[in-house]
């Protein structure tokens, strides 16, 4: 466990007085594959959850030979407490698409989509003036990349990449199998790079810093900096950027209301941490995170908390496989049976394995992560559970 102490770091939103999309012309100016080691070396990763390397994924991208190749901005943000991607593209988009043009120049790439969810339609005007910004500065550099904007229609599993991608052809969005990933057949079959919003801005932010400056930030298990939405029991919620590697102990003196009794890591995706282990967790190692935080204090029922992720995830499930469309609701129904007394606690552990069924069997992410939250909270809280 590498411990950074709370560090808080002003990186993603610093404004600077250099005319617009310079970062842009000066990475074009270098070499592709030198700006690609770049990247790669920074140590940076995705920050849309699954936390995959992001030189990595963009190394794949360039090497797939097609006439079209798309980017697409993930900008769908539907895990409940999370908010961080849509103050980037409020406060600066020209980082988000500046990060999206990179991409297309190293990977080759002929056609942009920012992926916004339904909730944020009311940007789409600002962001279309940016965009044309955009156009007019891109084209003196040179760069024949058009970005439009696709707006999604309120699915939490439309931000998974490959029911976002079906979305965008106009079906049903359902999460496809995997492989074939979407860098090798995505968007109308062709190869598709999909990246979170702030991994994109992120990407600006090593083009600017370079990657030696940015890897000092965080620590060897998670490079560079990271935004948290807070939200729960905490007198400062909000947008919170952070160097990489703080432990629990030291977010919650600075963030809790001096009565936190667990906070919640990565979102309803993510894990439930109680007060006995805020000393040895560091946020992010070993726990998923999009960076959704939510704090509770003793007021709060943890049974009212896990029955509400749960009725999120029944709402939400697709219903394309059975152990996710099913284990869900048999998860619902089974803790409001223990919690009238129509099942003994015991029944809890036969909940646990199902869910522990569900990551195995689960097709999508979705599926898979129900068991994050479902064994953290009943593990660790079991005598809110019962009757
Ligand atoms: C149910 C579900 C919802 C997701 N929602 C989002 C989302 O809103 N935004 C996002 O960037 N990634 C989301 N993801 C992750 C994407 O599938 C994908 O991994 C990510 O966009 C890749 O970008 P990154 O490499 O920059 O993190 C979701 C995944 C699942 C399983
Ligand atoms: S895990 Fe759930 S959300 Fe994902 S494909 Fe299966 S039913 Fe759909």
């Amino acid at each position: 466990m590498s411990n950074k102490g709370l560090r808080k770091v002003d990186i993603l939103f610093s404004q600077y007085s250099v005319a617009p999309y310079q970062i842009l012309k000066q990475t074009m100016k270098k070499n592709k594959a030198d700006v690609l080691t770049e990247i790669n070396e920074s140590g940076l990763r995705g920050r849309g959850g699954a936390g995959f390397p992001t030189g990595m994924k963009w190394q794949i991208m360039a090497d797939e030979k097609a006439e079209e190749k798309y980017i697409i901005c993930n900008a769908d943000e539907g895990e409940p407490g999370t908010f961080k991607d849509r103050k980037l593209l409020v406060e600066v988009p020209r980082k988000v698409i500046s990060g999206m043009a990179i991409a297309a120049w190293i990977t080759n790439s002929t056609k942009g989509y920012i992926y916004l969810r339904a909730e944020y339609n009311y940007l789409i005007p600002a962001l279309k003036k940016e965009l044309e910004v955009f156009e007019e500065y891109s084209k003196q550099f040179g760069l024949d990349f058009p970005i439009e904007i696709f707006s999604g229609s309120g699915a939490y599993v439309c931000g998974e990449e490959t029911a976002l991608i079906e979305s965008m052809e106009g079906k049903r969005g359902e999460p496809r199998n995997k492989p074939p990933f979407p860098t090798q057949e995505g968007y109308l079959g062709k190869p598709t790079l999909v990246n979170n919003v702030e991994t994109l801005a992120s990407v600006s932010m090593v083009c600017r810093y370079g990657s030696e400056k940015y890897k000092s930030l965080g620590t060897d298990a998670q490079r560079g900096s990271k935004l948290f939405s807070l939200s729960g029991d905490s007198p400062k919620e909000g947008v919170h950027e952070f160097e990489l590697g703080m432990k629990v102990s030291d977010f919650v003196a600075e963030y809790g209301d001096g009565d936190t009794k667990a906070i919640q890591v990565g979102g309803v995706a993510g894990y439930c941490i109680p007060r006995k282990n805020f000393e040895n967790t560091i946020i992010g190692e070993g726990n998923t995170t999009g960076g959704a935080t939510m704090i509770f204090n003793s007021t709060r029922s943890m049974y009212n908390v896990i029955h509400n992720y749960l009725e999120f995830f029944v709402e939400e499930s697709c219903g394309q496989c059975t152990p996710c469309r099913v284990g869900t609701q048999q998860l619902l129904k089974g803790i409001e049976a223990v919690k009238v007394g129509d099942k003994p606690e015991c029944y809890l552990q036969d909940l646990i394995k199902l869910s522990k069924t569900m990551k195995i069997t689960s097709k999508c992410g979705l599926g898979q992560s129900v068991t994050n939250s479902f064994t953290s909270i009943i593990t660790n809280f079991p005598e809110e559970m019962i009757y």
